[in-house]
């Protein structure tokens, strides 16, 4: 394998442990939501270094909802802060942003400021970044089904033209598809209804590193390890022979 097939071009992130991070500390665990979300710029900035193309972070799931309703009020206060604050230093940085998740239930002075940040950084050909704001891979393809079948009932597919290609059509609009390393930070093993599709041959890296304390080298050490990874999607590798 070359040195250039070994390197993750699309890195996903769980972003957890901000709860634990502040608790450990005697603080409200929104004080770890915002020390996390001060984290999100260091990890970009060094995403795009490190040559990663796509960067998607895990924000917010469908699940998160049941949460006391403080605490979601903070965390969407907290996304609509980011990206406003954030903007001026994502369009020098050249990142291109993109939300996904199902932005219609969400306010609408945050989906103002997701629609801006789209829009003012849509000419951006550096990184790519999708945040994931009111996620969830069951929802991603429960809509995509229902897309399809839409398609199909006005006569426009036939049931037998499903492809593959055609769910990942009907998926949430991201300039690549497949994960090649899916990270997850706070020590839990589980995938939290996270890209359901698009990790299905992701290389899982699960750390007990909380969000808050997962620094550029961490990201470094994860990368590092996916590219000592034998990936074989099923096949055989020169070493099998
Ligand atoms: C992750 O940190 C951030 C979100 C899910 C929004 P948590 O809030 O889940 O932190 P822990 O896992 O409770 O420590
Ligand atoms: C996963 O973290 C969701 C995000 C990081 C946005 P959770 O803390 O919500 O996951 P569970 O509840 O431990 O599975
Ligand atoms: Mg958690």
């Amino acid at each position: 394998m070359s040195d250039k097939k070994a390197f993750p071009e699309h890195v996903a992130i769980i972003l957890d442990g901000n709860g634990r991070w502040a608790r450990e500390r005697g603080r409200e665990r929104t004080y770890g939501h915002q020390v996390g979300a001060a984290n999100v710029k260091t990890i970009v900035r060094a995403a795009g270094h490190m040559g990663i193309k796509v960067l998607t972070l895990y924000a917010f799931s469908t699940e998160n909802w049941k949460r006391p309703s403080l605490e979601v009020r903070f965390l969407m206060k907290l996304f609509k802060n980011y990206l406003i604050s954030q903007l001026k230093e994502l369009v020098e940085d050249n990142v291109q942003v993109h939300i996904v998740g199902d932005t219609s239930v969400l306010s609408d002075g945050l989906r103002k400021g997701i629609e801006e940040c789209e829009r003012d950084t849509a000419d951006n050909n550096g990184l790519i970044l999708n945040v994931a704001i009111n996620y969830g891979g069951r929802l991603e393809l429960v809509r995509a089904m229902q897309d399809i079948a839409e398609e199909v009932k006005a006569g426009r597919l036939l049931p037998s033209a499903i492809t593959e290609k055609t769910v990942e059509d009907h998926l949430y609009p991201s300039d690549a598809m497949d994960v090649d390393l899916l990270i997850r930070t706070g020590g839990e093993s589980r995938i939290s209804n996270f890209l359901l599709w698009q990790a299905s041959y992701s290389e899982l890296y699960f750390t007990h590193v909380l969000w808050p304390d997962f620094t550029e080298e961490e990201l470094r050490k994860a990368v590092d390890w996916f590219t000592g990874r034998d990936r074989r999607f099923g096949g055989l590798t020169e070493k099998d022979h």
